[in-house]
C-alpha cells in the first residue's frame, strides 16, 4: 500500500462462504496476504479498507464481505433497540438508502429473529431519526444472536460476489460464478495448465478458468455496497482497482477450450464471454461429447460439471453419459486430468476412472461432490 493511504482504522471482517467451502475462501484470503481464521459459514479476519476493497475485488468463491459494526450481551427483546442505537449507522446507511435486515438466532435466549429484526430496525431509524423502508437501494444489515452474543455486521459487497456482471446468455441449470470458481480452486488444477469444460452450459466453469489465468480480477466490472459509505475513499479504491488491471495478463494463444451439444448453450457460452472480456482465452466449438478429442496441447485439465438428470439416483442415460465421458477420457486424454461435480457418490466407477472426492457442498438445493484426478495439496484443505 502507497504510504498516501491516512486511513488506519482495523475493522473486524468476514467472508460469507458456501457451506463446506469455507476452507477455500480461506486459502484465497491467503493468496491475498490476509490472515484468516475459519469459522462454520465463512471466514473471519482484521483489516483496513485496502483489505476489504481487495477481498470484494479479488475473492472468487466468498459471496459477500461483511464488516461488523456492533457487539454486544442480548437476553432479552427489550433494550435491544436501545443498544442499537449507540452504534454510528450514518457512516453505512447513507440518506438516500433504505434498509434489508437478515437476522438468525442460534442456542440464545431470544429466539425470535423476526422480532430481532424489528428491534434492530427500531434502533437503526432511532439513530438516523428517520423512518427506514426495504426500498430500493438499500443496505444489508446482517444480525447474528448465538449463544446470547449478538453481533450486527454491515455487508460492503452489496449484490452478491458471484454476481460478476458477465452472465448475459442464459440457460438451464447453470452453474453460480463462486461454485465454478471453486470447482477449478478446489481440484487440484495449477491454475496455468490448459482447461477443457466439454458440458459447458452458459459457459461459467470456462470463463472462470479463464479469468484465473488471465489474473483477472472477478469484481472489476461491478460496483459495491460500500462505495456509498461515508469512510468510501475513492483514490485507494481506484488504485487498487488499477493494480488489477495492470496485473491482467494476455495470452500467446488460447487455451480454455468449452464445448456442448445444445446450440443454444454455445449461443449463451460466446455471449458471456464476450461480456467477461476473456474472448481471446477461450475456443468455443458444439459437440457431442461422444466426438471429444483432446485440443493440440499435450497436458490439461478436463474440468466440468456434466448433468445429472432429475432424479436423486442416476438414470440410465445419466450413468451411460458419464461411461461415454470416462470411455473417451481414458482412450484420448492420455496425460490430462479431470475434475468434475457430480452428486452420485458412483462417480468414479461410472467413469471408470480413480477419482478422490475432495469434498461437497450444495448447489441448487441438490449436494454435490468435487471429484479430481488429482487433487493434490487441496485435498488437506477440505
Ligand atoms: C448442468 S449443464 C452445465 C451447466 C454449466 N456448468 C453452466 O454453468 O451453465 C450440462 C450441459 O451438458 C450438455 N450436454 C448434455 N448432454 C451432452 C452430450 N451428450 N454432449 C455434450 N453436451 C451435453 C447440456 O446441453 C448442458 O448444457
Amino acid at each position: 500500500m502507497s504510504n498516501s493511504y491516512k486511513n488506519k482504522t482495523l475493522y473486524r471482517l468476514f467472508a460469507v462462504a458456501p457451506p463446506g467451502l469455507e476452507p477455500l475462501v480461506a486459502w484465497e484470503l491467503v493468496q491475498l496476504g490476509i490472515t484468516p481464521r475459519l469459522q462454520a459459514g465463512g471466514v473471519s479476519f482484521r483489516g483496513g479498507l485496502p483489505e476489504l476493497y481487495r477481498a470484494n475485488l479479488w475473492l472468487r468463491v466468498s459471496s459477500r464481505v461483511l464488516l461488523r459494526v456492533a457487539e454486544f450481551k442480548a437476553l432479552h427483546l427489550g433494550g435491544l433497540a436501545q443498544k442499537v442505537a449507540r452504534y454510528p449507522w450514518e457512516l453505512y446507511i447513507p440518506p438516500e438508502f433504505g434498509l434489508k435486515i437478515r437476522a438468525t438466532c442460534v442456542r440464545s435466549r431470544i429466539y425470535h429473529s423476526g422480532a430481532v429484526a424489528e428491534r434492530v430496525k427500531k434502533g437503526i431509524e432511532a439513530r438516523l431519526k428517520r423512518k427506514l423502508a426495504a426500498s430500493s437501494p438499500s443496505m444489508l444489515i446482517v444480525v447474528r444472536i448465538f449463544r446470547d452474543h449478538c453481533t450486527i455486521s454491515v455487508d460492503s459487497s452489496g449484490a452478491d460476489l458471484f454476481k460478476r456482471g458477465y452472465k448475459v446468455g442464459k440457460g438451464p441449470a447453470p452453474l453460480r460464478e463462486n461454485l465454478a470458481a471453486a470447482l477449478l480452486l478446489g481440484s487440484g488444477w495449477d491454475r496455468l495448465k490448459p482447461v477443457f469444460d466439454p458440458f459447458c452450459g452458459t459457459g461459467t466453469v470456462a470463463i472462470e478458468a479463464a479469468m484465473v489465468l488471465a489474473h483477472q480480477a472477478p469484481g472489476l466490472k461491478r460496483g459495491f455496497a460500500f462505495e456509498y459509505w461515508r469512510n468510501f475513499d475513492p483514490h485507494l479504491w481506484e488504485r487498487l482497482k488499477d493494480e488489477a488491471r495492470q496485473r491482467r495478463i494476455a495470452p500467446s494463444e488460447p487455451i480454455v477450450w468449452a464445448s456442448d451439444k445444445a446450440p443454444g448453450a454455445i449461443e449463451a457460452t460466446r455471449l458471456n464471454v464476450k461480456a467477461a472480456g476473456v474472448e481471446d482465452w477461450i475456443v468455443i466449438s458444439q459437440r457431442d461429447i461422444k466426438d471429444l478429442r483432446p485440443p493440440g496441447v499435450k497436458k490439461g485439465w478436463l474440468i466440468t460439471n456434466p448433468p445429472y438428470g432429475q432424479r436423486l439416483r442416476p438414470s440410465k442415460d445419466i450413468r451411460a453419459l458419464y461411461g461415454v465421458l470416462g470411455g473417451v477420457f481414458r482412450r484420448y486424454f492420455d496425460h490430462w486430468q479431470m475434475a468434475l461435480l457430480s452428486p452420485f457418490p458412483e462417480t468414479p466407477a461410472f467413469l471408470g476412472l480413480a477419482l478422490k472426492k475432495v469434498t461437497s457442498f450444495t448447489h441448487g438445493g441438490i449436494k454435490v461432490r468435487l471429484f479430481s484426478t488429482n487433487p493434490g495439496e487441496m485435498l488437506s484443505l477440505f
